[in-house]
Formats: structure tokens, C-alpha cells, sequence
């Protein structure tokens, strides 16, 4: 993209802002604390999700919402505007954090880039929301439980308030998902400004604040209440005056142990009889990292710019520094407040792709605060990680002797953490083809189908069965996947949240310096990878075997690695309880969107 196009593109996005801006004050206003839709098109009607297994007659709003490619992009309604006692709706901090440059031009928005973003929309994310229903079907007992245990780290705002009035943090019924309950304004921000700007420099790091036990100063009345930033010496009377809060610097936001709070996630778990029998570590990315190159050198926090080992925390690949730098950090400033080079954007992509897709294809239905052109942004800027900063492939072997190729196929992982990481419903895995003289297939292996399954996988096709790590593969049913697979106190494969005890497989790639038979079990390796010798620390090796019989060279082979962040035999299992309206909603949604996956590397070479 040229200058000029970014320009241009700037300049449509600050318009539709402000268009977007003049609808929130003009509701403030008339203080009518709902969020306004400012659509150019009459709004659709929203999906249907009470009409539980009936496809037909639930109303297809995807062709609503096309693709900007279709030259039809949608602005997405506004941002939350509500105020709470302890939190202030993301529309407050975008009036002054918005429409900001780097010293290039670049568009540096931070509202703009965060409400695109998974955390931006973290409360309605339609899988979340399948999958919370579906575990309190499975375990009704522990419904409040279930449901105040969700909501803390995908509502948290709503959350912490409602903690501290005593009240009930319950999502469905009359819960925090319900636009008559008080707190549904702050439920729907998701992980937002003024909650990750508030995280107290309180255990962070530590197991008592992982699994959402963050601590926020809820005693602290406005203007002193703190809000926490990068910077020493800030200038503060401008947010005292119009938000009420002060900014100060706090070294906890240049530390990844802010970031561990929510993504260290340790989940109860209960046995075949429904009582609670122990905690299962179900997202660690923190602790890999921890013990990881990428961790290790960084022991201490260190102030901007100085950087002192070769590690690099969370926020140095997740919130990329502005290349050209000299950004005035807000819009409406008093002369004193200097451009800063240390510029950190709030781009926080992972490798969600498919579901950004469906945010962008429903953005009307899914109440979705950002545009068409916002979400395909961190669309482009998930795939660009996906690509250049992810993995690679290389051949490392390659013989044909007599009637047999032998490829050995080289995975590196570049990831400050296991790749994949997070929730254990990502996949990463080998596609591998071989072609003869005459373009026939001779052998492949890991082949992804349009329904999202992968041809050969026993997970996808037997609800109990799982594909092992392999060291070496010969026949094509065989498929190198790296993932985790759950299994219950019954020694059962499951994708039960609640009923997951420990790990049947775990041979997600590993990072740089990850020494598995050194880490902590919650961390640990588990199934044939363990002893697998050239599964290590940023790689893994596998050979293929494959019989040429029949065929003629020479022989082209294409190796693939791909990765979708929900697996079919997941979405297979949460599809038992599509009598839900949740789940029936998200099912709705997952048959209509693209499910082949996104590639990571490729890789062509050909054998005599
Ligand atoms: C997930 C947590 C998180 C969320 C949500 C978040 N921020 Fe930040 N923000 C950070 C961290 C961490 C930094 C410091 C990054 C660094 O210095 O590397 C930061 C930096 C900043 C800065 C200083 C910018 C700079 O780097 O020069 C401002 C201003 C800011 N945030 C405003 C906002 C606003 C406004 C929102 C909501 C639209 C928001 N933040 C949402 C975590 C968050
Ligand atoms: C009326 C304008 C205005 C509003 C509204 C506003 N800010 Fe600010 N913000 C500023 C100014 C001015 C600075 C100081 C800039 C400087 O010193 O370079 C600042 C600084 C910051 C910093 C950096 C502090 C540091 O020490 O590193 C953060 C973080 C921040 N704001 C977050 C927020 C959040 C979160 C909200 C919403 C709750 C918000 N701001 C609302 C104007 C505003
Ligand atoms: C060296 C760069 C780097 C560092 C450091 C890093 N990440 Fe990542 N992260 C990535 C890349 C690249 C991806 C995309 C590939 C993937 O999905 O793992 C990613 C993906 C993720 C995902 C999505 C997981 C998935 O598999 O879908 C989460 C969540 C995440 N990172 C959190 C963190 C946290 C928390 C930290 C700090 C403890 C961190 N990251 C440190 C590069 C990094
Ligand atoms: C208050 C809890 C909370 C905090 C603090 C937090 N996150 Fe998250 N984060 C979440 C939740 C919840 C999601 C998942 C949203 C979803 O997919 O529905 C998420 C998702 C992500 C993803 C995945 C995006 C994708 O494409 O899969 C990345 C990357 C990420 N966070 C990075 C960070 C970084 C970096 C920090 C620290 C600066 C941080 N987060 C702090 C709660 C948090
Ligand atoms: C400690 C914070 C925390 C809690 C508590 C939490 N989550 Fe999450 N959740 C996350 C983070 C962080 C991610 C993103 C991980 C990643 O990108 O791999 C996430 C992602 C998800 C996803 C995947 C969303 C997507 O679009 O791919 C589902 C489903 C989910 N959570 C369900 C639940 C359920 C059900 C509960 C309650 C039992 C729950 N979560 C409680 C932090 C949390």
C-alpha cells in the first residue's frame, strides 16, 4: 500500500470516527446511556437463536454485511458509553486517544485499533458464549460458579463492579448479558481501557493473580483514582478534568505479568459424580514464556526502550512499537505534553482469524463496535504475524532410494510461547503432498476439509480417538498435529472445560530455550513427544516414508503448516447441545464461515 492509499484510508477512517463521536455526544446528552448504531442502512433484524436445529428458518444476515471487497464497508455501531463507579466505557477515553499519527502519517488510533481486536469483544464472542452455556448444561450444579468464573476474565469490568456492590455475577437470566441488568453497558466493553489501565502492581506474575485475580483499587474516587501508563511524568489536570482519573506511571505496564493475570488461567475440574476434584492449567502462555529465551532474560522490568537481555515481553510482539515514533499520545493536549518515540500500539493480534471473520461478517447482530474496514485491519495485521513472525518449514533430508522418498521436514517455531498456545481448542498441523511426473497424487497427508475436519484425523472422525505425535510418518492416515488434547478424571478424551483433568497429548511447538524435561508439569510435554529427541526447545523434526511404486519422478512435494484456532472435534462435541440457543447461534454462524484454516508456511521441492 502506498503513502498516499494510507492516507487516504486515514483520513475515511477519522471520518466515520467522527461521525461515530458526534452519535455518542449527541446520546450522552440526551443521557440515554445506550449505546448508539450509527448504520447507514436500516438495521437487519437479528439472527434468530430461539428456534433451536432449524437452519431454514433462521434468517441469513451474512449477506447483510458484506466484505469491503464487495465495496461495502460498515461503520459498526459506537463505543460503550456508560460510567460506573470504578470504570468509564471506552467512548470517554477515545475522545482524546483517538485520531492520533506517528511522525510517517501512520494512523496510530488507540481506540481504533483495540475495538477490533478479540479483547475488544471478548464478551460477545459467540463461541465464548456457546461454550459457557454448554459447560453449565454439562455441570448444572455449578451453574453461578460456571458463569461468575467466565464472566471475570471476558466481562471484567462488569465483573470487579459488581464484586464490590455484592452483587451477583451471573451472565444469563437477568446477568450481565442482559441489557436491563445495570452493569450491561461495562459487561459488553470486554477487556477495555480503564480495566487493563487500573491492574494494580499487586502479585502480578504470581499464582495469586493468575486465573483473573487482578487487583483493582476500587476505593479510589475520582479525579485520584490512578490510571496506570508507560510514561513518568505525564500531564495530568486534562484527564483529571474530563474523566476524573490521573494518569501515573506504573512499571507494571511494560511487564508481562500484567498481561499473566488473564492469560494464566487455572480451571477447576470435576469428577464423574459432578464434585469438584482439582485444577487443571488450561492457558499458560505466561508461564511458557516464563520459561522460555524470551522470559528468561527479562527477570526484571525494565523502563522503555532499554531492553537488556535478548528476551522480549508480551506487549514488544503484541502491541509493536510505532516504527517512526513522535506520536502525541492524545488529540486534545496541553502544549507541555511531549510526542513520544516509545510508541506502543494496541494491536494485541493472536491467530484468530476465523473468528474475526465472523465479528466482520455480523457486525449488526453481534453488536460489534468496530467497522468492516477496522476488523479486516487486524485481519491483515493476524495474518501478517501468522506468516512472517510465526513458523517456518524447511526440508532437512531428501532421498529417493529404490521404491521410497524420504523427506525429513523441519518445523521452526519463532513464538514467545508454545505454538499453538492459549485455549486448547487451537491446531497447528502438517499438510503434506506428494505428486509424481504426471501430477497424480502419490501420498498426502493432513489434508483440511471444507467442513473443517482433517482427512485422516482420528479426533475428527471418533469422538474417544486422537492422533499420536509422530517422530515418523508413513502412510497417510498418519497426520502430524501439534495441539492438546484433554482428558477427564475417567481417562476419557474430553472438550468438557470443566471435566478436563490433565492432558492425554500435549505436543504444541515449543519455543526457543524451552527445556521439556526441566519445566513444571503444568507447563510440561505430554504423549510420544516427550521422548520424541528432536522435538525441542523451537523445533521438531518429522520424516516421511513414502512408497513410489507406480509412479514416475520426478516427484514434487508440498508441505503446508496450518493452523485454525477452533478444531473441528471441538466444535463436533459443542454441537451435542445445539439445543441451546447459544450454541444453535454459534453452530448458525460456524456452518456459514470459512473453516480451511490459515497458512502459516509452505514449502515446494522436487526429488528425481
Ligand atoms: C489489554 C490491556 C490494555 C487495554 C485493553 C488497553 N491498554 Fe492502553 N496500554 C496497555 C499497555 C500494557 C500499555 C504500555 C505498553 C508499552 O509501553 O509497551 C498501554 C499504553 C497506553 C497508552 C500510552 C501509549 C504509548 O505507548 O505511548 C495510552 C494513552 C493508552 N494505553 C490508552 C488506552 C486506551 C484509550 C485504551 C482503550 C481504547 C487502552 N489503552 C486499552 C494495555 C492496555
Ligand atoms: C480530555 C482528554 C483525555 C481523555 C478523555 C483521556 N485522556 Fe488519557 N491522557 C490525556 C493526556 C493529555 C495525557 C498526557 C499526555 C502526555 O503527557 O504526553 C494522557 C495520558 C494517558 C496515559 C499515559 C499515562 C502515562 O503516565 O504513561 C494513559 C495510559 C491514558 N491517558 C489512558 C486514558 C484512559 C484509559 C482514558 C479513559 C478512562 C483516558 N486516558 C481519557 C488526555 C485524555
Ligand atoms: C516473540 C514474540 C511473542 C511474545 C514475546 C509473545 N507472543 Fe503471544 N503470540 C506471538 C505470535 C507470533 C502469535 C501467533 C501464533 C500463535 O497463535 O501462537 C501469538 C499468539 C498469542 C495468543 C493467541 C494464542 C493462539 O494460539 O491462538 C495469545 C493469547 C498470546 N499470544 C498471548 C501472549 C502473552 C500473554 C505473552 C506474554 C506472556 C505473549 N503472547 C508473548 C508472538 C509472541
Ligand atoms: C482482563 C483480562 C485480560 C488481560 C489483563 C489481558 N488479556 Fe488478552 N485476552 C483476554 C481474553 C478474555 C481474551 C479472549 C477473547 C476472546 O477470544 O473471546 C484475550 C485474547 C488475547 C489475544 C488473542 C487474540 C487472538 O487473535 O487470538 C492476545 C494476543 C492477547 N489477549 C494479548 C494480551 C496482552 C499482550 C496482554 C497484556 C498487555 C493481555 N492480553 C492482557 C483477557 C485479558
Ligand atoms: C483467567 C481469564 C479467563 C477466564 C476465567 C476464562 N477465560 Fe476464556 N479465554 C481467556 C483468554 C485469555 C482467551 C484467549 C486464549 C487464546 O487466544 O488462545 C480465552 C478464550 C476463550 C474461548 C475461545 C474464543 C474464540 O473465539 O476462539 C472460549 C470458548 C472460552 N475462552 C471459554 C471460556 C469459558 C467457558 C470460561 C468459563 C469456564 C472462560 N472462558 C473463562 C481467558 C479466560
Amino acid at each position: 500500500m502506498s503513502r498516499r492509499q494510507v492516507f487516504r484510508k486515514n483520513k475515511a477512517v477519522h471520518l466515520i470516527t467522527l461521525l461515530l463521536f458526534a452519535g455518542q455526544f449527541v446520546s450522552c446528552a440526551a443521557g440515554t446511556g445506550v449505546t448508539p448504531e450509527v448504520s447507514l442502512e436500516p438495521a437487519p433484524a437479528p439472527i434468530s437463536i430461539d428456534k433451536a436445529g432449524d437452519d431454514a428458518k433462521v434468517l441469513d444476515v451474512t449477506n447483510y454485511y458484506s466484505r469491503p471487497e464487495n465495496n461495502n464497508p460498515r461503520p459498526g455501531g459506537g463505543l460503550a458509553i456508560f460510567e460506573t463507579e470504578n470504570f468509564i466505557g471506552s467512548s470517554r477515553c477515545a475522545v482524546c486517544h483517538e485520531l492520533l499519527v506517528d511522525s510517517a502519517g501512520n494512523d496510530m488510533s488507540i481506540p481504533g485499533h483495540w475495538r477490533s481486536t478479540m479483547m475488544a469483544n471478548a464478551a460477545k464472542d459467540p463461541l465464548w458464549l456457546a461454550k459457557v452455556s454448554s459447560e453449565v448444561k454439562r455441570n448444572p450444579g455449578l451453574k453461578k460458579v460456571i458463569e461468575e468464573k467466565c464472566a471475570t476474565c471476558h466481562m471484567p469490568m462488569a465483573w470487579t463492579q459488581a464484586y464490590k456492590q455484592g452483587g451477583e455475577r451471573v451472565i444469563f437470566d437477568n446477568g450481565l448479558l442482559s441489557p436491563q441488568n445495570d452493569l450491561h453497558g461495562a459487561a459488553m466493553d470486554g477487556v477495555s481501557c480503564s480495566l487493563c489501565h487500573q491492574v494494580q502492581d499487586e502479585n502480578l506474575g504470581r499464582k495469586e493473580s493468575f486465573s483473573g485475580k487482578f487487583v483493582i483499587d476500587t476505593g479510589g474516587k475520582a479525579p485520584e483514582r490512578k490510571i496506570f501508563g508507560p510514561y513518568k511524568d505525564p500531564v495530568q489536570k486534562t484527564m483529571q478534568q474530563s474523566v476524573g482519573y490521573t494518569p501515573v506511571f506504573g512499571s507494571q505496564m511494560n511487564d508481562s505479568a500484567l498481561c499473566a493475570a488473564c492469560h494464566t488461567l487455572y480451571t477447576p475440574f470435576v469428577d464423574g459424580q459432578g464434585n469438584v476434584a482439582g485444577e487443571f492449567p488450561e492457558q499458560t502462555p505466561y508461564l511458557e514464556w516464563k520459561y522460555s529465551d524470551f522470559g528468561v532474560n527479562v527477570e526484571n522490568r525494565y523502563d522503555i526502550g532499554e531492553n537488556p537481555g535478548q528476551g522480549k515481553i508480551c506487549q514488544e510482539c503484541h502491541m509493536p512499537h510505532s516504527e517512526a515514533g513522535g506520536v502525541s499520545i492524545a488529540n486534545w493536549a496541553p502544549p507541555e505534553a511531549e510526542p513520544k518515540d516509545h510508541f506502543s500500539q494496541h494491536h494485541f493480534v493472536g491467530g484468530n482469524v476465523f473468528m474475526l471473520n465472523i465479528l466482520q461478517d455480523n457486525i449488526g447482530s453481534l453488536q460489534i463496535s468496530a467497522s468492516t474496514d477496522g476488523i479486516e485491519d487486524t485481519k491483515e495485521r493476524t495474518m501478517h504475524q501468522l506468516q512472517n513472525e510465526t513458523a517456518s518449514l524447511s526440508v532437512v533430508g531428501l532421498k529417493h532410494r529404490g521404491n521410497e522418498i524420504t523427506a525429513e521436514l523441519k518445523v521452526d517455531n519463532k513464538v514467545g510461547h508454545k505454538f499453538p498456545s492459549g485455549i486448547p481448542t487451537r491446531r497447528t498441523w502438517i499438510h503434506l503432498m506428494v505428486e509424481d511426473a504426471s501430477g497424480q497424487v502419490v501420498f498426502e497427508s493432513g489434508k483440511p476439509l471444507a467442513d473443517g475436519s482433517i482427512e485422516g484425523n482420528d479426533a475428527d472422525s471418533d469422538s474417544m480417538g486422537y492422533e499420536k505425535h509422530y517422530d515418523e510418518i508413513t502412510r497417510p492416515d498418519q497426520v502430524q498435529i501439534y495441539e492438546g488434547i484433554m482428558l477427564n478424571t475417567d481417562n476419557e478424551v474430553t472438550f468438557t472445560l470443566l471435566r478436563a483433568a490433565k492432558y492425554a497429548k500435549d505436543n504444541r511447538l515449543l519455543p526457543d530455550g524451552f527445556d521439556k524435561t526441566a519445566v513444571p508439569a503444568d507447563i510440561g510435554v505430554f504423549g510420544m513427544a516427550l521422548s520424541d529427541g528432536d522435538f525441542i526447545g523451537g523445533s521438531d523434526q518429522v520424516t516421511y516414508r513414502i512408497d513410489t511404486s507406480e509412479h514416475n519422478g520426478p516427484f514434487t512435494i508440498t508441505a503446508r503448516l496450518l493452523f485454525t484456532p477452533v478444531s473441528y472435534s471441538f466444535v463436533k462435541d459443542l454441537a451435542k447441545d445445539e439445543d441451546l440457543p447459544e450454541v444453535n447461534r454459534f453452530m448458525f454462524l460456524y456452518r456459514k464461515a470459512d473453516k480451511m484454516g490459515q497458512e502459516v508456511a509452505a514449502i515446494r521441492t522436487t526429488v528425481q
